[in-house]
């Protein structure tokens, strides 16, 4: 007899991970891979997070903590609101978890009941509309284009039919790289505040941006969800940690969702994410690396036939429009990667609809993979 499976399962993958399997393939086989898929940096965290690591392993009981994360950093979390953006955020509404992977999930569950709906932009994040199905919650997606680089807008959200439960933004965004304004993402708070939609502002890019810094969405409401990482600028990716500002109506059954759903963020990891904010000498010059490979790339993949580019003003993704090249990007990323070694994502992992004459170039590697990989692109080309 078949057992039945769960329709809440079946959600699509997360194509960059298979994306990064078959990169993973050939670099066994072949040893040429250039790795211009991964949205992770190159670079280890910082060295003041593995002696805070090391240190921790000896003088810490490393058991669970509480839910919400060790009192010292969530308080160092606060700090950084104070030196980044000015503003003072209370213990009370800082929850530590599992990546914002984590505080996502706890977010929306705390957030939204089965069948509320949230607005994703398209192209974005693809997690996000798959999680927001897994749990039951209608993904509505808001189909952006470069005329608002790619971000959600007034305009577009009126156009939406239907109510509006939940709002997600991203600036930087992934794939493309592009900002909302501190303007635009005001405009956005104060139009979510007045009809009762809740904001939730993925700001995980966030020190990570070619001008303009980002706002956070913290400057302009206290009733967003903020969610952050030190996954991208700390460099601390495989360590399993991010944060949530949650408003206080949300904080506490998100604490309870914590308890039961994961007891605590990693231990150690938290004990050595202590140090991150005072590596800054080393995250800045990470940054600098990203700044580098964006000029490298902006110049070269016109040079080699990518010529519609979107603005890439923070993160570390470049993305491409290529329907003069293909009307199939999951086959052009697999023969580009089979003919020249350099692994990049399809844009259907970002954009259901159109994603198929879209890709995505992810820079956060070293710069003489950059140019190696676009001397390559030239020559596929040709
Ligand atoms: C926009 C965005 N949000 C969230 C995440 C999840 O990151 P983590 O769970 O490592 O914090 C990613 C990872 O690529 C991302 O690009």
């Amino acid at each position: 007899m078949t057992l039945k499976l769960a329709k809440r399962g079946q959600i699509p993958p997360f194509i960059v991970m298979d994306v990064m399997r078959a990169a993973f393939e050939r670099e066994q086989a072949k040893g040429d891979v250039l790795h211009l898929e991964v949205g992770q940096p190159s670079t280890p965290a910082p060295q003041g997070v593995i002696t805070a690591a090391k240190a921790a392993l000896e003088a810490e009981n490393l058991g669970y903590t509480d839910a919400l994360g060790i009192p010292q950093l969530r308080a160092r979390i606060a700090l950084h609101y104070q030196s980044w953006y000015g503003i003072d955020v209370p213990l009370e509404r800082i929850i530590v978890t599992t990546g914002s992977s984590g505080a996502f999930v706890l977010a929306f569950l705390a957030g939204f009941d089965p069948g509320d709906r949230v607005a994703v932009a398209e192209p974005g994040y693809p997690c996000y509309r798959n999680i927001l199905s897994a749990l039951g919650i209608e993904p509505v997606p808001i189909v952006t284009t470069g005329a608002s680089r790619y971000q959600p807008s007034i305009e577009l959200l009126e156009a939406v039919q239907g109510s509006l439960d939940g709002l997600i933004v991203a600036s930087p965004s992934n794939p493309t790289g592009t900002m909302l304004s501190s303007s635009e993402l005001e405009a956005l708070a104060d139009y979510c505040g007045a009809r009762g939609i809740r904001l939730i502002s993925d700001e995980i890019y966030h020190g990570i941006t070619y001008g303009e810094r980002a706002a956070s969405a913290l400057q302009f409401t206290d009733n967003a969800i903020v969610v952050n990482s030190f996954s991208k600028y700390f460099s601390m990716t495989g360590w399993r940690l991010g944060w949530a500002i949650l408003p206080e109506d949300l904080t506490r059954a998100s604490e309870r969702l914590a308890q039961n759903l994961y007891i605590s963020p990693p231990s150690l990891s938290q004990h050595a994410a202590l140090a991150a904010f005072d590596c800054h000498d080393e995250l800045q010059a990470n940054v600098a690396r990203y700044a580098a490979n964006r000029e490298l790339l902006l110049e070269n993949l016109p040079l080699a036939g990518f010529a519609r580019l979107a603005p890439a003003q923070g993160a570390f993704y470049i993305y491409a429009d290529i329907a003069g090249l293909t009307n199939d990007s999951e086959d052009f990323c697999r023969r580009m990667l089979a003919e020249t070694g350099v692994a990049t994502t399809p844009g259907i992992d970002f954009d259901p609809g159109r994603g198929h004459g879209f890709m995505r170039f992810s820079f956060a590697g070293a710069t003489t993979d950059m140019a190696e990989a676009t001397e390559r692109l030239k020559a596929w080309l040709a």
